[in-house]
């Protein structure tokens, strides 16, 4: 089924606002938190023509084959930080629900089925003089994208997985009732929820520079690494990359 205006007014009980086509779902929902929508509000396109990535990067959706979801969430600054969490574990929740096995999350929120990327989360804060309005939780899902064959061996599909064709509006409002319960728990449910996902812990790993053994991960989302001198470093954001083992012995 196609997504619609009319067939997600059926089906979403927050307010929402749909677009066949937009720049990015993520500047509509921080437009339209700086002008006061409720939580739980969500902005939902069929295509991007500008979807954001992380570090700028540009993020792949075109008409009728993906999820590009923002959703808008008021956390106390305290819980801000775990924004980031919650969108991986909901992300990663749709995967199983679909019945998809070999589901992980790559650190620090890349959610992907047997090492290959099929979602990225985009959390992003809006601030008014130094209070925090809330944050933006964007989330892509890659439902039938036909990769560039620079990004096939490396990304998936969640119908590459299931081998049939999925609702697109059954499966966001799964996602949006997992994101709605998520954001109900204390921090360290959803953190050791987040943890017990993540696919990176005891990997031989780089993150911007740093190379080491990917040894755990802290309340806030930090991964610690034991570099190979033996010290241990503390990254809190980055591009990370698995280090295979025969690179190791070279
Ligand atoms: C990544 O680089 O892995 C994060 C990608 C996030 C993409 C989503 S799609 C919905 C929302 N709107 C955007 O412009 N970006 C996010």
């Amino acid at each position: 089924m196609t997504l619609s205006q009319e067939r997600l007014a059926h089906l979403l009980a927050q307010p929402f606002r749909y677009y066949d086509s937009v720049d990015s779902t993520n500047d509509i929902a921080q437009n339209w938190l700086r002008e006061g929508a409720a939580p739980f509000s969500v902005v939902l396109a069929d295509e991007q023509r500008k979807g954001r990535g992380r570090k700028g990067r540009y993020w792949y959706t075109p008409p009728g084959v993906a999820l590009a979801v923002s959703v808008i969430l008021k956390p106390t600054p305290q819980q801000a930080s775990k924004i980031s969490m919650l969108g991986a574990l909901a992300v990663a929740e749709l995967c199983d629900h679909a019945g998809i096995a070999g589901v992980g999350i790559k650190w620090p929120n890349d959610v992907q089925i047997h090492g290959k990327k099929v979602s990225g989360v985009l959390p992003e804060a809006v601030w008014l003089e130094g209070d925090l309005l809330g944050v933006v939780l964007g989330m892509g899902v890659n439902i039938r994208v036909q990769f560039a064959p620079e990004i096939a061996p490396i990304a998936t599909n969640i119908e590459d997985e299931v081998a049939h064709r999925v609702d697109r509006a059954a499966l966001i409002m799964y996602l949006l009732g997992r994101v709605t319960h998520w954001m109900a728990q204390d921090s360290d449910a959803l953190f050791a929820a987040w943890r017990a996902r993540l696919n990176t812990i005891g990997q031989h790993v780089q993150v911007d520079g740093i190379v080491g053994q990917a040894v755990d991960v802290e309340l806030g989302g930090a991964l610690l690494i034991k570099t190979d001198d033996g010290s241990m470093k503390r990254v809190l954001a980055g591009d990370l990359s698995l280090i295979p083992p025969q690179a190791e012995d070279e």
